[in-house]
């Protein structure tokens, strides 16, 4: 299949070879945002870095007063990146708690003096509930779903029960969302196990410097709220004004009837990846602790559904017509793609058969690239003549079947009406599993897809 291969205009340009290489490495990944303010208000895995965002401003020219988007928006980052530099965003997050956690971050209009003074009120508020209230007595079982009681002794989670009803108490207020998503931080750090799933099973008890089972949850929930008080101070301090974010908890697949067309200058995102990952099941410990969801049913109909599909736990086989898993649109807009796509689809829907968990990946990949379809289609619409969507994604191989999705992407933004693209590699990953038998291996890199309209 041919495509356009091109190294420049390359990100980091201006650093030696060393460090570029480094920085480079973490653009897709979310090290950088765990170290800058606000940014790090939640520890999002799928999260990319800051840096990656303020390169794409630097090499596009994008500055005060233009617009940029976010189709796949997660909790924030380029939104962030764009108010500090006082430039208009919009952002598109269809699951409701990554969401939230976005629009808390975005919002650093508060007067700081009584910022400060309710952060003291909610905690002495705390502190004269968990001295007259007998911790030990809540039936923490008959509140929270087995998961949350493995995290934590049960006088523990009784006390963050605590902190969770007086913070629901408070009236509806962009308070009461910076409180909650203080909390929301708390509670892996607070946990005496690891909470690392879905890779890791929150049954490992912490070890080391990281084991805190007798931690103070109020000295560490005030900590943490000083913190993101002098995070705001501090982000508000070096920001350029004006810049306004509109966060929408909505489906980019969808037409957003907000974002005018041809209005944007810039749209810059990082999309789920064609790697299994469960989006719904990261935020598991979060909505599960917040009364959000109660069970893997629940989050199924409240964030899976709502999501493109890139797991095969969004996957009901019967939902599906396995003889024509392609769209219409997606078999005309891109017929090479859809042919080798069908060919892989086909083969994986054999080797499913021979693996012990019969994963549905043949259906995930169709349906992935159906859906990225229409997210492609959407953003076109948005921008305007001459600017570019930028995605940093990465490769996969599902039972060891390789499926190059930048290149597809890429195939797919063209037959959208963009002129043309580029892939410019950040790094390889996936070599941790290279000897591991149950993997396949495929050398998978993190790469920038760059869709350029004329
Ligand atoms: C790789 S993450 C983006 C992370 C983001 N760059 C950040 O720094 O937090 C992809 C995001 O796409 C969201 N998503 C999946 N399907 C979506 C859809 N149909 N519309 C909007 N967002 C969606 C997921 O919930 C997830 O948060």
């Amino acid at each position: 299949m041919s495509m356009t291969k091109s190294y420049t205009p390359s990100l980091f340009e201006e650093e030696t070879a060393k460090d570029t290489a480094s920085a480079r490495a973490n653009l897709g990944t979310f090290q950088d945002s765990l170290r800058a303010a606000v940014h790090r208000w939640f520890t999002y895995p799928a999260g990319f870095s800051y840096k990656a965002v303020e390169e794409a401003f630097r090499l596009y020219s994008i500055s005060k007063g233009m617009t940029v988007y976010d189709p796949f928006a997660g909790t924030g980052t380029t939104n962030i990146s764009a108010k500090q530099k006082g430039i208009h965003s919009f952002g598109v997050e269809a699951h409701p708690f990554v969401q939230f956690v976005a629009r808390t971050k975005i919002f650093w209009e508060f007067d700081l003096a009584a910022l400060r003074r309710d952060i003291d009120e909610l905690i002495d508020k705390m502190r004269s509930r968990f001295e007259t209230t007998d911790v030990a007595g809540i039936l923490v079982e008959d509140i929270f779903p087995e998961l949350v009681c493995k995290c934590y002794s049960r006088e523990k989670l009784a006390r963050l029960y605590f902190c969770r009803e007086t913070i629901a108490s408070l009236p509806a207020s962009p308070f009461r969302d910076f409180a909650k998503l203080a909390l929301t931080n708390l509670l892996r750090r607070a946990a005496d196990v690891a909470t690392g799933w879905p890779y890791v099973a929150p049954q490992k008890p912490k070890t080391g410097s990281k084991a805190n089972s007798n931690a103070n949850i109020l000295t560490m929930l005030r900590d943490l709220l000083y913190q993101m008080h002098s995070d705001l101070e501090e982000i508000r301090r070096t920001s350029l004004a004006g810049g306004r974010a509109t966060l929408i908890h909505g489906d980019a697949r969808k037409r957003q009837d907000v974002i005018e067309s041809e209005s944007i200058d810039l749209a810059f995102t990082s999309p789920p990846y064609l790697n299994n990952y469960d989006y719904a099941d990261r935020t598991r410990l979060e909505t599960y602790f917040w009364g959000e969801a109660a069970t893997w049913g629940d989050i199924t109909e409240k964030v899976r559904r709502r999501l493109i599909i890139s797991a095969t736990t969004q996957i009901n086989r019967s939902d599906y017509d396995e003889s024509c898993l392609f769209t219409e649109d997606l078999r005309e807009a891109v017929p090479q793609v859809a042919r080798e796509l069908k060919e892989k689809v086909a083969e994986l829907s054999k080797r499913r058969l021979t693996k012990g968990g019969k994963k549905s990946y043949d259906i995930m990949v169709a349906g992935y690239f159906n859906d990225m379809q229409l997210v492609i289609e959407e953003t076109f619409r948005t921008l305007r003549r001459g600017s570019a969507f930028m995605l940093i994604l990465g490769d996969s191989a599902p039972y060891g079947v390789y499926i190059p999705t930048d290149v597809y992407l890429g195939e797919i933004g063209k037959a959208a009406g963009f002129a043309g693209y580029e892939i410019e590699e950040l790094r390889t990953r996936g070599g941790k599993w290279k000897n591991n038998p149950q993997r396949h291996d495929e050398s998978l890199k993190e790469c920038i897809l760059t869709l350029r309209k004329d």
